[in-house]
């Protein structure tokens, strides 16, 4: 399928989305949402694809929901149409994991969609921040709320507050980010690790996705009751049996999803 404002290919097992709007540093304008929405809708269906890695350029993963598309709304307009719509929250809510490899700036809404997806790969460019404070607003996309749980309440209040940006150590240090990787290898670094993990038994890498997350939504005893059962659930699969088997017989899984 061709799109405007983005490029998803296939690399083997892996659906690879680009964000592409250059001139304006991958801001988010709606057609551009809707169409990385579809795609997500296209991966999703596509039982070869096991995971999926959302990137941006060199220089910007997103430099924030689009200013220019926005500055002419008026409260009745954005509150009737509730922007930012749900569209956004595909990322978040998406079944297969979505890896998202930054590099260069992810402010404002860029962040926002860094957070939605399951972890974070960092180039050692990378610049995060939440500077909508600056142009008279505030974040719209959830990143007062997954900010503060990736870094805590301090350094989420500053930077939602000043807008001051953090940099990839900044944002590895502080949990936002599972690591940096030079810039040259950010790709190949993300898509390697969604390859080892649409090699894994999908449904149970949905079910540890899922567990996760519940981790954010839910009181620890019933996150834990969440995980047990679908541990549980596990057991019901051909998968977990060939996993065992195949660590019992010193041999690679052969894993059928199922
Ligand atoms: N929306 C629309 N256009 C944007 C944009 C944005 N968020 N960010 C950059 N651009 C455009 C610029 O207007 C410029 O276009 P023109 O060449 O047509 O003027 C082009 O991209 C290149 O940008 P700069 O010339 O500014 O590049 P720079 O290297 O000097 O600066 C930057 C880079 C620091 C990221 C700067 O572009 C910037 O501050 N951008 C805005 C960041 C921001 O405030 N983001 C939050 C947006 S609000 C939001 O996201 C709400 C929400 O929660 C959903």
């Amino acid at each position: 399928m061709a799109y405007e404002h983005i490029l998803a290919e296939k690399k083997g097992r892996v659906g690879l989305i680009t964000l592409n709007r250059p001139k304006a540093l991958n801001a988010l304008c709606t057609p551009l949402i809707d169409e990385l929405g579809a795609a997500l809708d296209v991966f999703e269906a596509d039982s070869e694809i096991g995971c999926i890695v959302l990137t941006g350029s060199e220089k910007a993963f997103a430099a924030g929901a689009d200013i220019k598309e926005m500055s002419e709304r008026d409260f009745i307009d954005v509150y009737s149409n509730d922007f930012i719509t749900d569209d956004w929250e595909k990322v978040a809510k998406c079944r297969k994991p979505v890896i998202a490899a930054v590099a260069g700036y992810a402010l404002g809404g860029g962040c926002e969609m860094a957070m939605m997806c399951d972890f974070i790969i960092a180039a050692d460019n990378a610049k995060f921040g939440q500077p909508e404070i600056t142009i008279g607003t505030i974040p719209g996309a959830g990143g007062t709320q997954r900010l503060t749980r990736a870094v805590g309440k301090a350094k989420a209040m500053e930077m939602c507050l000043t807008g001051r940006i953090m940099d990839a150590e900044e944002a590895e240090r502080s949990g936002l980010v599972t690591r940096i990787v030079p810039l040259d290898n950010l790709l190949e670094n993300a898509l390697e690790t969604a390859d080892k993990i649409a090699k894994l038994s999908q449904p149970v890498v949905m079910m540890a996705k899922e567990s996760v997350n519940k981790a954010f939504e839910t009181t620890l005893a019933e996150g834990v009751m969440f995980e047990r059962r679908a541990f549980h659930t596990t057991f019901a699969l051909e998968d977990r049996k060939e996993g065992m088997s195949a660590f019992a017989e010193k041999r690679q899984p052969n894993f059928q999803n199922k």
